[in-house]
């Protein structure tokens, strides 16, 4: 099943469909002990510590998404909202034994549905440029590249910049 459908088909029969159907909500101050292991699995030395991701959910908490699957969570995409219609997808990450589902691709789409209803022009993120499953996964969702910075996030940690424009 995509992880963005929601639910089988009213053909199918399957009762294991209601407990292992993905859901997307907005983050819990309860999440952030779940949500700071994954950043330390998937990110490393690079994750956000737990302090910052405590004082990023005062900032950020209402458009903070998570996918969470027979009551586990599995992953999140922290949106910031900033100045003049932009937004920043400050961190996408998705537990590494539930990688390839559709959930990072899901993430992105619930993102984008969201900065879509705050009237929200444009969606940037940063991406290092070798991180190939993550820059399909923004290339599909509408992303473009518009910048590149050789010391982004300091020397050695190169940084494409890519946006989204959303419609109005
Ligand atoms: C990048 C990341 C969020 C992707 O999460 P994910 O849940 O694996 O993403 P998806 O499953 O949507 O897509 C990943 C791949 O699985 C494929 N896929 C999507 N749905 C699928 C499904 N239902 N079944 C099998 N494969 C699927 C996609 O085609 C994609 O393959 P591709 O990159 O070769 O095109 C995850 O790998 C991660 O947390 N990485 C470490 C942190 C990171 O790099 N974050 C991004 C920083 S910019």
């Amino acid at each position: 099943m995509r992880a963005g459908s929601g639910a089988l088909g009213s053909t199918h029969l399957n009762i294991a469909t209601a407990a292992t159907t993905p859901v997307y909500r907005r983050a819990r101050l309860t999440d952030l002990d779940r949500v700071s292991s994954i950043e330390n699995e998937r990110f490393g030395a690079h994750s956000y510590p737990y302090f910052a991701l405590r004082q990023l959910f005062d900032l950020h908490g209402a458009s903070w998404l998570v996918v969470e699957v027979e009551g586990r969570l599995l992953g999140h995409v922290l949106v910031a909202l900033a100045p003049q219609r932009r937004a920043w997808l400050l961190s996408l990450a998705v537990a590494a034994d539930s990688c390839g589902r559709g959930y990072g691709t899901a993430l992105v789409e619930q993102a984008l549905r969201l900065c879509g209803s705050l009237d929200v022009g444009s969606v940037l993120i940063t991406v290092r440029p070798t991180n190939q499953s993550a820059m399909n996964i923004y290339k599909r969702a509408g992303f473009e590249w518009a910048a590149h910075d050789e010391r982004y996030f300091g020397e050695g940690e190169p940084r494409d910049v890519l946006e989204c424009r959303l419609g109005r």
